[in-house]
């Protein structure tokens, strides 16, 4: 597996595949892998010929008080993880070769990155949007995989693509969860016995949620109240039925939607959320 430092050294390999006429499929990551990201990397070595990953934690998109120098770092095992998932090469730029002295860049993608995640998070999607628009220059993969977990990362790196006429086809896979239905998330690690026992509430709640529509329920208000009172035993962020590409509330379901959730558990902030589907 090869590793790659810089945007010229990843662009120069990437560009010699295409000119081999190889499709690239491209995981973007923060490492702390787990196996979310080994589904998206095994869709990525199946769909494609080759499957690259990125590694790199993106300082701009976690605000001064946020976990930026206390998020995992695990390299040894991401690479094994990597490896054992078809990815053949992985690009790990450092700091100063993303942001160098001077840097001003950013990419903004309006309407979609203030609400939800937005509101905690003010400065998170112009952090996502700069460094996966800079990831997508270096790699110049034909597609990129992100997890449904983000649902609001999703909508926003799906406008951006469009917006910014990337070429890149953009591919959602669905959210892995543990046995016990915790979403998977590299946060989970922060989590201690009992606050994990907590965590629970969530996938939880939105299960239940997904009943109620079975059941019948389409109003977004009796949802939403199921939920809240089911995430009682952690700290509510947000608790919001929105539409799957304006991230705009819905009142009612119409059309499929996502009830999506954020909670403080302990230490860990978590979002988690499903999409509800009339038909
Ligand atoms: O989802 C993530 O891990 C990150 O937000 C991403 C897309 C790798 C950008 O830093």
């Amino acid at each position: 597996m090869k590793v790659l430092e810089t945007a010229d050294a990843m662009r120069a390999w990437s560009e010699e595949q295409r000119r081999a006429d190889k499709s690239i499929g491209f995981v973007p990551t923060m490492g702390a892998l787990h196996e979310g990201h080994a589904s998206l990397m095994r869709a990525a070595a199946k769909g494609n010929d080759i499957a690259i990953a990125s590694i790199f934690v993106n300082p701009t998109q976690f605000a001064p008080h946020e976990d930026f120098d206390k998020y995992p770092r695990t390299w040894d095992a991401d690479l094994k993880i990597c490896e054992d998932c078809g990815v053949v090469a992985i690009y790990a730029p450092r700091k100063d070769a993303i942001y160098p002295p001077g840097y001003a860049t950013y990419v903004n993608v309006e309407g979609l990155s203030e609400g939800l995640c937005g509101v905690t998070r003010p400065i998170f999607f112009r952090g996502v949007a700069t460094v996966v628009t800079k990831l997508f220059n270096a790699v110049h993969p034909h597609r990129a995989y992100f997890g449904q977990k983000d649902a609001q990362q999703c909508a926003v790196i799906r406008r951006m693509t469009l917006d910014l006429e990337f070429g890149i086809e953009i591919v959602i896979l669905p959210t892995v969860r543990e046995a016990d239905g915790l979403a998977m998330s590299s946060r989970n690690r922060y989590l201690s016995a009992e606050e994990r026992t907590r965590a629970l509430c969530l996938s939880r709640s939105l299960f239940g949620a997904e009943q109620m529509l079975r059941d019948g329920v389409r109003d977004a208000k009796s949802i939403v109240d199921f939920v809240r009172d089911g995430m009682a035993e952690v700290q509510i962020d947000y608790v919001e039925l929105v539409d799957a590409d304006t991230m705009q509330p819905v009142e009612h379901i119409e059309k499929p939607s996502v009830l999506a959730v954020a909670a403080f558990v302990g230490p860990a902030r978590l979002i988690d959320n499903v999409v509800l589907n009339p038909k």
